[in-house]
């Protein structure tokens, strides 16, 4: 089947799973969840883990708790991101953002209680034939790569990163913790769970990791594209340091390697390049 349209039917699943973790409880904390998550987004790291699994042959039953709780991390760490005393941004996908709806307590909590929602999620989630360590161990990788370590400490980089800081290494540093990470996780997660070898899951975890370098650069790209007078105008982007040329060259690389990943392992199916594709320049320019 046609890439697009296969991920097209999995992402109205996925609204589905998402709407009903967040049904049932009749409270402004919700309504503010649910105004985070079921606003629009890409579900890109869903998608992602759903599509690893499938490449091994996992049930998609098996797999949607596990999408989910990813997608909730996200949606958490960008209700808290937009928060006056961290990016400050008035507006997300198109809306006000959280705080600007609800008001900024109720924001935190929102984003308190997605991630602990996330929590509970794969707490209760099945294991693959009942295989306990396995789940165990994606949970633990999913904590890790939102955590101190991973997200948590890139979103501290990023704060922290200075306007006359031009340096790439440190900025690679900063967009793997905050954004490769859980984009790099979600790319392993489902396969771990349709028993993949370890040979192919670090692939997949290459292939994670480019795409996560891949697509914080992309974003950077298109914030460079906005508006000049905008808050983002000052942050820390790649595409500014390296400037459009070097930048869009950057990209290409980072993809191609995201690519090669997938070879090396003849893991190169249609599904898992279709999210390389999505990330190409080309596409970007047409767009901006
Ligand atoms: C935005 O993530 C934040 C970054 C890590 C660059 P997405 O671009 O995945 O946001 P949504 O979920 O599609 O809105
Ligand atoms: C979003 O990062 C939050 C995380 C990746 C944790 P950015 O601040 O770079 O992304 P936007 O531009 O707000 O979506
Ligand atoms: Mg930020
Ligand atoms: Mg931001």
């Amino acid at each position: 089947m046609d890439a697009a349209l296969y991920l097209d039917r999995k992402r109205a699943r996925l609204e589905k799973a998402l709407d009903n973790y967040l049904s049932g409880e009749d409270s402004p904390l919700f309504e503010a969840m649910r105004y985070a998550v079921l606003g629009g987004g890409k579900r890109f790291r869903p998608l992602l883990l759903l599509a690893g699994g499938e490449q091994f042959g996992a049930d998609e039953e098996l797999l949607l708790p596990y999408a989910c709780a990813v997608e909730f991390i996200h949606n958490y760490s960008l209700i808290h991101d937009d928060l006056p005393l961290m990016d400050d941004d008035d507006f997300r996908r198109g809306q006000p953002s959280c705080h600007k709806k609800f008001g900024q307590a109720l924001a935190l909590l929102a984003g308190d209680g997605l991630l602990t929602l996330a929590f509970e999620i794969l707490a209760a989630a099945p294991a693959p034939k009942n295989d306990h360590l396995v789940k165990t161990r994606v949970a633990a990788e999913i904590a890790a790569a939102a955590g101190p370590r991973g997200m948590v400490a890139g979103q501290w980089l990023d704060i922290n990163f200075g306007p006359d800081n031009h340096d790439p290494v440190a900025y690679k540093e900063m967009a793997s913790r905050k954004t490769a990470g859980l984009i790099r996780v979600s790319a392993t997660s489902g396969a771990r769970l349709a028993g993949a070898p370890e040979a192919a899951l670090q692939s997949l975890d290459s292939y994670g990791l480019y795409l996560g370098l891949a697509f914080q650069l992309r974003d950077d790209l298109q914030d460079l594209a906005q508006d000049r007078s905008s808050g983002k105008a000052f942050r820390p982007n790649l595409a500014r340091i390296l400037g459009l040329p070097a930048a869009l060259e950057l990209l290409e690389t980072w993809l191609g390697q995201a690519a090669r990943s997938l070879a090396g392992a003849d893991l190169d199916s249609d599904l898992l390049t279709f999210f390389i594709t999505q990330l190409q320049p080309a596409r970007f320019e047409e767009k901006s």
